[in-house]
């Protein structure tokens, strides 16, 4: 690989040891890195062992009228290739999601047009938090990469993810980045400008640390039109639960467990002019998430479990009072009644469009559907095809919607 420059902004973590590791791998690889730690990096890790390693002087300051002059934020983030920021912390990805500018490397994240990769590592609730998730999924749509942390024992004492990855895995995703289309052409196609924003696959509902509630969904028929709209031009977030699917091409995916989490990640992805709900979202949750795995031994007669109802995404963005997206469509899986269950829901939630496929067969999981589509103006009833088809079939539809030029189906 050639000479590709890495702006390594080093947060105050823990693992901020590790950077030094990274940077020397980087050279390695003839990567050059030059680093901003912050204030609180330089707590765990000295300017002078990373100065040592990258062969450069470090940078701290947004203050510093040296640096200004001679190598201010702008051209810091001007002269790199990549920005990696390792460790992220918390507080790194709460200001760069919230597009807070209070210091050297908050700043340079804003002001930078260049790839970013975050490479995140906290506390196990901390990641977890539902800010730390919001955060997350606000950075993913706004086309950042969150690589996932590991999971396993922590220095806290505490188990789970939140681990920074082995610096090896870390160095093959900057690679991966670098050696990636540097960035994408502008898009072109019938939905060219439209922004969608897509749910896909199921949600997991934790009952303990190792079971959950979900369902049979496999994400195809999401992944599918996420894919037909990118490939027609739109700017596509692909909101996931857990799938085994790789993303397709010019999409940027959003991965989630919950439905919670699901539902903050959409309104974080909002505002959008097309949103498309095709996940299967459970309705209920555990009403507790056991902090331990939960025992047979000692419990007395049948377990029962409490359940509460979840936020209902469609709903919530169907009705939205401000910028709701021009065109709100949902899939309604139903087992009896598709027709009169499909109506309701078009009601119900606010939808221009219920796509309503019946699910006692093979269809969730499976290769094929057959739907029929409703709106205010009525119904159509679509033949069986296969995935793919359906969501190229959709794509068209949604094009002609907008009156756009070239929307054959
Ligand atoms: C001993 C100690 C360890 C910490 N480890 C982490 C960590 O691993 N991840 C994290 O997000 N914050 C951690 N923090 C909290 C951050 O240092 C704190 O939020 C700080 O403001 C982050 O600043 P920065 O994001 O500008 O580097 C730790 C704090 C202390 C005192």
């Amino acid at each position: 690989m050639g000479q590709a420059r890495i702006l390594l902004i080093v947060g105050g973590g823990i693992a901020a040891y590790k950077s030094l590791e990274l940077i020397r791998l980087l050279a390695r690889r003839g990567l050059a890195a030059r680093v901003i730690l912050t204030q609180a990096g330089a707590q765990f890790v000295t300017p002078l062992s990373l100065s040592s390693l990258s062969g450069d002087r470090v940078y701290q300051d947004l203050f510093s009228l040296t640096d200004e002059a001679e190598m201010g934020h702008i051209e810091l983030s001007r002269q790199a290739d990549l920005v990696v920021v390792c460790p992220a912390t918390a507080d790194l990805m709460a200001k760069a999601a919230h597009g807070l500018a209070s210091d050297l490397a908050s700043t340079t994240l804003l002001a930078t047009d260049k790839r970013v990769l975050m490479v995140p590592a906290m506390n196990v609730r901390m990641w977890e938090h539902p800010a730390t998730r919001r955060n997350v999924a606000r950075l993913e749509a706004d086309g950042v990469r969150v690589m996932p942390p590991d999971t396993g024992p922590m220095a806290c004492g505490e188990f789970g993810p939140g681990r920074l990855p082995e610096p090896e895995r870390i160095l093959a995703e900057i690679e991966g980045m670098l050696t990636g289309p540097a960035r994408s052409p502008p898009p072109c196609g019938p939905l060219a400008g439209l922004r969608a924003v897509i749910t896909a696959g199921p949600t997991r509902e934790p009952l303990d640390p190792v079971r959950y509630m979900s369902n049979h969904s496999s994400g195809r028929q999401g992944y599918a039109i996420a894919g037909s709209l990118a490939q027609r031009g739109a700017e596509v977030v692909l909101v996931s639960g857990p799938t085994a699917l790789a993303i397709p091409d010019g999409v940027t995916a959003v991965r989630v467990e919950t439905a919670s989490e699901m539902y903050d990640a959409v309104s974080a992805s909002l505002p959008a002019d097309i949103f498309i709900g095709v996940a299967a979202v459970a309705d209920w949750r555990p009403a507790r998430r056991a902090a331990s795995k939960l025992k047979l031994k000692g419990a007395k007669g049948p377990l029962s479990l409490s359940l509460v109802e979840n936020p209902d995404i469609l709903r919530s963005v169907g009705t939205r009072e401000r910028q709701r997206p021009r065109l709100v469509i949902g899939f309604a899986a139903e087992t009896n009644a598709l027709d009169r269950h499909a109506r309701a829901k078009l009601r119900r939630k606010g939808a221009d469009w219920i796509i309503a496929n019946d699910v006692s067969g093979d269809v969730m999981g499976g290769t094929d559907n057959e739907v029929s589509v409703y709106s205010a103006s009525g119904s159509e009833r679509w033949p069986r095809m296969n995935k793919s088809a359906l969501a190229d079939r959709l794509a068209g539809r949604i094009a002609v919607h907008f009156g756009r030029p070239g929307a054959a189906e």
